[in-house]
């Protein structure tokens, strides 16, 4: 008996040492300390054995046994580690491989001018009206009668507006004018906004006009405001949006709601004022429209002008955004082309 356990341990001790991996260890763990190993089989005959063998036998057996499991601790601590540094070998990432394209949404060119636009004037101490007060659907009164369109003057005409049929007098508005009615019935003076947003005409579409468009409007009502302080605001204005100092012009014009009316020109910035295609040899690039708020119109909404004057302006959204990026035909911001949208 003695000399079978002996055998036991000699073989096991052999192939303990020739284990390379885990599951080998497992399997002589099986075969030498199972259940059903060898060991445990002759503990388990240790009753038919003479009293004075059993103790003998049982204590080299657990002996053994010991011996065995303390190796195959060593050797799992070993192999396991072993086993760790190869799987993390195999699984190693390279941080410099370039990441998966994941595609990027761009500002439209239309957002980013207007956000630009009213960057500037918040610099120069404008807020932005509340959105209630410049509605897209409008009704006639607030589009054109108070803003001085004299009823069923051709000065209605001068912009082709849309009619809807929700009743005979709501329009889709054709200019953001129309906020500054609802600023000024809304708020007293002083007064300093812009407001931004879409209006509408009955246009025939072509690559400088089209049916939708946006404007900024922009009006200044206090104490003392003369056409000095509307010249140096928007001569500012263009200064910062075309990036240096231009030449500019006022032309005089004429709006129903301004009084003096200005249209203002930038000098060309393709041609530099030497007259081009763009500026249709003109030199000049009209950018604006802008006056000192007619009295008619303040005194509709009970400002006293005695004490208050002010100036107002509009400026035109895509036509600012195609003489900036040289864009030569407006329907490009409408029709969603991402090779267009991606190059700004
Ligand atoms: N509403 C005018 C248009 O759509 C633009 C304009 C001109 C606005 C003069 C103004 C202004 O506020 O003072 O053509």
């Amino acid at each position: 008996m003695k000399e079978k356990l002996e055998n036991i341990k000699t073989l096991a001790l052999k192939e303990l040492e020739t284990v390379y991996s885990l599951k080998d260890l497992e399997e002589i763990d099986i075969k030498f300390l199972g259940r059903k190993g060898e060991l445990n089989e002759i503990k388990k005959n240790l009753k038919d054995l003479p009293n004075e063998q059993k103790p003998i036998i049982g204590g080299l057996a657990n002996q053994i046994a010991d011996q065995i499991q303390s190796i195959i601790k060593e050797k799992h601590e070993i192999l396991y580690e072993k086993a760790i540094n190869e799987k993390l070998e195999a699984e190693k990432i390279d941080i410099t491989l370039p990441g998966n394209f994941i595609p990027q949404g761009k500002v439209h060119p239309l957002t980013a001018t207007v956000n630009e636009i009213v960057d500037i004037f918040q610099g120069l101490g404008f807020s932005l009206v509340e959105k209630q007060n410049s509605p897209e659907v409008e009704t006639e009164h607030y589009n054109f009668d108070m803003l001085n369109f004299p009823p069923d003057h051709p000065a209605k005409d001068m912009q082709d507006t849309f009619y809807t049929q929700i009743a005979p007098n709501i329009v889709l508005r054709s200019q953001t004018s129309n906020s500054q009615i609802h600023e000024m019935e809304g708020k007293n003076p002083p007064m300093r906004v812009i407001s931004p947003g879409r209006v509408y005409r009955a246009e025939t579409v072509s690559s400088r006009k089209n049916n939708l468009f946006h404007q900024i409007e922009g009006m200044v009502i206090d104490k003392d405001i003369t056409f000095g302080d509307l010249k140096g605001v928007l001569n500012e204005f263009i200064r910062i949006y075309f990036g240096q100092t231009r030449p500019t012009r006022f032309r005089t014009s004429y709006f129903p709601f301004t009084e003096p009316s200005a249209e203002i020109d930038v000098q060309c910035i393709i041609c530099q004022g030497k007259g081009c295609r763009t500026c249709s040899n003109s030199g000049w690039l009209e950018i604006l429209g802008a006056g000192m708020i007619d009295p008619n119109v303040l005194k509709n909404v009970g400002i006293d002008t005695d004490i208050y004057t002010g100036f107002a302006f509009g400026m035109g959204v895509e036509r600012l955004t195609m003489l900036k990026y040289a864009i030569n035909d407006i329907r490009l911001f409408f029709n969603n082309d991402v090779r267009f949208l991606n190059q700004f």
